[in-house]
């Protein structure tokens, strides 16, 4: 990809950097990619931050959910994008049964995470119980976010893929489990899918970053699945994707061109093919009409 005279030259997110965002207000934009020619269009068109989530496992991988998404699947997805980023913040999403066992076994993959991938950061679902594993993590130097709210992990406890926090209660413990987290060392937290007064209340509570999907705009910055807001994922839409294009069609008429080229020969023509040098395809033929097509072009056959 040629890089355009006038892209501006930016500076790599850091944590830091996403610090003073928040500082000055200025939203921070982030995106879920799984690919590196995807992650090397989202790192030139700035995009601040990018999750590879396990997300993965519906979006590309296509399971049902994002349970039988393993750390290995996950190492080859964020490798990927890590390659590709020279300035977004990357973070890797940290599947499931990869943290809940053992604060050993979270503490391997999340190092995992950063030392063969080159993540910047790791993400993991759960409120307060998961403070402990946050805590070892930070205390290891992983920095690692914080995801409250929709947790997909835990979909079936949570009844489904709904939004949280609705009533009183519920409302209340997010916004402990939101304390909790900070206190146990997240860098930023995300809210997802929960209504927008919660998250003002979680935003206006906490000093770190915190990101928002589909939890209102009182936050101090977004996430969308990049699938979604391409209009790639159609087995669902949430109330909360925005589309930014439509590519299914389009993959769909290209596809089906290609198909029709191949089938009627009109393609490949002659400006796909590759030629010979000067001569050499006369040499061709002279070299087998002395010889004749079976005789492998001169070379002795191994079996002699
Ligand atoms: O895996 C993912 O993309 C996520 C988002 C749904 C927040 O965790």
């Amino acid at each position: 990809m040629p890089k355009k005279e006038n892209e501006p030259q930016r500076e790599k997110i850091t944590i830091p950097k996403l610090r003073e965002m928040k500082a000055k207000k200025e939203p921070i934009s982030w995106l879920t990619c799984y690919d590196h020619p995807t992650a090397l269009i989202m790192d030139r068109a700035g995009i601040e931050m990018i999750l590879v989530g396990d997300s993965a496992g519906m979006t590309v991988l296509g399971y049902p959910t994002t349970l039988p998404v393993k750390m290995d699947q996950m190492i080859t997805f964020t490798g990927a994008v890590c390659r590709a980023t020279k300035y977004a913040f990357v973070i890797g999403d940290m599947p499931y049964m990869s943290y809940q066992v053992s604060i050993e076994e979270a503490i391997r993959n999340a190092g995992r995470f950063m030392a063969e991938c080159g993540t910047d950061a790791v993400k993991l679902e759960g409120g307060e119980r998961v403070a402990p594993v946050i805590e070892a993590l930070t205390n290891a130097g992983i920095p690692v976010m914080g995801h409250i709210g929709l947790t997909p992990q835990s979909a079936s406890q949570l009844g489904g893929y709904k939004a949280q926090g609705r009533d009183a209660e519920t409302a209340r413990k997010l916004i402990a489990d939101a304390k909790a987290l900070e206190e146990a060392g997240a860098f930023a937290i995300l809210l997802e899918c929960m209504p927008a007064p919660v998250a003002k209340i979680i935003h206006e509570r906490l000093q770190i970053p915190v990101l928002g999907l589909g939890s209102g705009c009182d936050v101090d910055g977004q996430l969308m699945i990049v699938h979604d807001m391409l209009g790639l994922f159609e087995r669902f839409v949430p109330k909360f994707v925005k589309r930014y294009a439509n590519l299914s069609p389009l993959l769909l008429e290209a596809f089906t061109n290609y198909r029709e080229d191949v089938k009627t020969e009109k393609f490949p023509q002659e400006e796909h093919f590759y030629t010979m040098a000067e001569g050499e395809l006369r040499k061709l033929g002279e070299l087998f009409s002395k010889r004749g097509w079976q005789s492998g072009g001169g070379q002795s056959s191994r079996r002699g």
